[in-house]
């Protein structure tokens, strides 16, 4: 797809890749709606960059619903809906599940209520894009949070599933699965600050990916080194796997005071 003039939504647009995201698309000409749970934030950062700003909690149906709605009163379309707000929470199966419910409904069923809400209007004009922010720890795991490991798997899965089922219908869909990338959410992840790449050049790959009607974006060459190793041979990820995760726990707890979940 091209930019220019398109109705873009992209949420948790405050911060990191959504803002960064948000602001190219205002770069290439579209009416931009960022969003955000964050209203002071969010709001002074879309005034920045030229956004229409629109508040909502995307770990409620009715937050997404009503962002939703009021693009469609206010812009008439959406063309690509970016449902990019995720956090990064809990540690082992010692969660509390109030912890893991709280991450299936920002980094999964977000995913789920977008799609129910903006694709009547996408299958009725025969035409939208969705680009799911997922990670590649929905390909590979992710070393630190179990239950982020398994909500990104999920958002690729649910990502995938929509793409397969309404990709004949003039839906396309994007799953965006980035390593590290310099935001917040990776300060207290050392193993990925050591390769992780600017907003900026993750802005680039995902735009590329974007024009062409892809569907999977990844930004570091290891991804998809590693998701071969996957699916080749299993074992031998699992105990390379082992090992990363034995070298992320020494850079996060350098005294070793810690090196479990
Ligand atoms: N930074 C990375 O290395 C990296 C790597 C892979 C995937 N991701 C994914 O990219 C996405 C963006 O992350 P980021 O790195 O920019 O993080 P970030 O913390 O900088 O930004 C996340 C934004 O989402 C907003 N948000 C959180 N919960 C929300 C909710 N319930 N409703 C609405 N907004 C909410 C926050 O207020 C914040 O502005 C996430 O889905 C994350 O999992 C990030």
């Amino acid at each position: 797809m091209e930019f220019n003039q398109k109705v873009i939504v992209v949420t948790g647009a405050a911060s990191g890749i959504g803002l960064a995201l948000a602001a190219a698309f205002v770069r290439e000409g579209a009416a931009v709606i960022a969003s955000d749970r964050n209203e002071v934030l969010g709001a002074q950062k879309a005034q920045e960059i030229g956004a229409r700003f629109v508040p909502a909690d995307v770990s409620r149906e009715e937050g997404v619903k009503a962002l939703i709605d009021d693009v469609l009163a206010r812009e008439g379309r959406i063309d690509l809906f970016c449902s990019n707000a995720g956090i990064g929470v809990g540690e082992g199966p010692e969660t509390p599940d109030k912890t893991w419910d709280l991450i299936q409904r920002v980094n999964v069923m977000s995913h789920v209520w977008a799609a129910r809400h903006v694709m009547p209007h996408m299958l009725e004009r025969g035409d939208g894009y969705l680009l799911n922010t997922a990670s590649a720890a929905g390909l590979l795991t992710e070393l630190h949070s179990a239950p982020y490991a398994v909500t990104k798997h999920a958002a690729l899965a649910f990502a995938e599933w929509l793409s397969i089922t309404y990709g004949d219908r003039g839906i396309k869909v994007a799953a965006l699965c980035p390593e590290g990338v310099w935001t917040p959410m990776i300060q207290n992840a050392p193993i990925l600050q050591q390769t992780a790449i600017t907003t900026d050049e993750l802005v680039g790959k995902t735009l590329a990916v974007l024009r062409e009607d892809g569907f999977l974006i990844t930004t570091h060459p290891t991804t998809l080194k590693g998701f071969q190793l996957k699916a080749q041979n299993y074992d031998e990820w699992i105990s390379k796997m082992r090992h990363l995760r034995g070298k992320a726990m020494a850079l996060l707890h350098p005294q070793g005071e810690e090196t479990r979940a």
